[in-house]
């Protein structure tokens, strides 16, 4: 795994590691996959204006996001049942994202509890929270993550109700994942996968570690978590209760951004969850200098969806992001070779960040500005008033 080069090799190697029903359940997206292939293609749209004259002999790609250094501008994002990529999971991607001196953010349908995490270093973390149904439970959750240290937490608010992924649908996925007639069969092919997630360190049923540690857990469990609606009140009743740094995850457009931001709101993911969940929804990139607009510098906006190269994430930045987050990539990493694909993925987005930059003529990232991106690919910061 050290020799892959690329993102999109990992991913193959993702590929020829895991039984098809898992794969298809960490690489696909709702519907059409129209938003999940636009969040790349939206990317590759937008060219670079590099500046030759630049010395950029001397290069810092570090940065801070709300006030904790990193060493690059790109995060973890957070990915549910990471333990059906490998049993290491979140302990695996956390370790990797410390060693690499970056963010993870842990799902808040993680396989382990969210102690058992946080031990691996919380400064490195986020606790993504899925907003529990009932407040008793919500608040029981919150202070757990703040009894365990989590300094950010990040309330995804993109899940009102489960989304159309035609895939699971077609493959019979059951979550938590189940080991059914069908996937012995499947797991003949591969031996690896299969070894791992019948004996590996979490060689049981049970997918959501995380709600362990909170007795609504199961509740929350048999009605399977994540799709809730989350409103204002919601933000407001967080935002009284959470001490640390309150990151929303999921806006996609603009005219929201004051009232988060009103609210006291820290940070703002643009993202529409990778095209997992709202098909026809558009391209992440798309929608972040709107957002960026909009937040008016009263709050850090980061963007995730269809990130796969360094040039990604300068382009996001040069478009006002804070940082990016990724979530398929590392999860193929996850899933080719455990904690050193993750570290691998880390690796190569690390390198081609570096590399990217210097040839774009900036010596550090904090330079990036609009001037790097070519208007005519551009997309209007603005289509809609208000
Ligand atoms: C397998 C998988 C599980 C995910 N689970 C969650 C989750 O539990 N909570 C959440 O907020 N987002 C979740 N996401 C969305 C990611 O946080 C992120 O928004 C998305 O993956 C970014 O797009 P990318 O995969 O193209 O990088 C998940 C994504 C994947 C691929």
């Amino acid at each position: 795994v050290d020799r892959v080069i690329s993102i999109d090799e990992m991913r193959l190697h993702a590929r020829r590691r895991l039984p098809r029903a898992v794969f298809d359940a960490i690489d696909g997206g709702a519907g059409d996959e129209l938003t999940m292939r636009d969040n790349r293609d939206a990317f590759r749209r937008i060219r670079l204006r590099p500046r030759a004259l630049a010395d950029v002999s001397q290069r810092d790609v570090s940065t801070t996001v709300l006030g904790v250094p990193i060493s690059m501008p790109l995060m973890l994002a957070p990915c549910g049942m990471a333990r059906m990529a490998d049993s290491g999971a979140e302990i695996s991607a956390a370790k990797a994202a410390v060693r690499a001196g970056t963010i993870f953010a842990v799902s808040g349908a993680a396989s382990y509890s969210l102690e058992e995490v946080a031990s691996v270093g919380p400064n490195a973390l986020w606790y993504q929270l899925y907003l529990p149904p009932n407040r008793a439970d919500a608040e029981q959750l919150v202070g757990a993550a703040a009894r365990a240290n989590y300094r950010v937490l990040c309330v995804t608010v993109d899940s009102p109700v489960a989304p159309k992924r035609e895939r699971d649908f077609r493959n019979g996925l059951t979550i938590p994942l189940r080991v059914s007639a069908k996937m012995l069969l499947a797991g003949v092919s591969k031996p690896g996968w299969t070894r791992d997630f019948l004996f590996g360190r979490l060689g049981r049923s049970d997918e959501f570690g995380f709600y362990r540690s909170w007795s609504g857990y199961q509740r929350l469990a048999t009605t399977i978590s994540g799709f809730m609606p989350v409103t204002m009140d919601d933000i407001h009743w967080l935002r009284d209760r959470w001490h640390g740094k309150l990151v929303v995850k999921g806006v996609q457009r603009g005219d929201e951004c004051r009232a988060l931001t009103d609210a006291g709101v820290d940070g703002l993911v643009v993202s529409n969850h990778g095209g997992r969940n709202l098909d026809g929804a558009r391209a992440s990139i798309d929608v972040l200098p709107e957002v960026v607009a909009a937040a008016d510098g009263r709050a850090e906006v980061f963007v995730d969806g269809g990130i796969r190269r360094g040039a990604d994430v300068l382009k996001a930045l040069a478009l006002g992001a804070r940082a990016c987050l990724v979530g398929r990539p590392y999860m193929y990493g996850l899933a080719a070779a455990g904690e050193s694909g993750v570290d691998q993925v880390l690796r190569i987005f690390s390198n081609e960040i570096d590399n990217a930059a210097a040839l774009l003529g900036c010596s550090r990232i904090q330079d990036l500005e609009a001037s790097f991106i070519d208007v005519e690919t551009r997309t209007e910061p603005l289509r809609h008033s208000g």
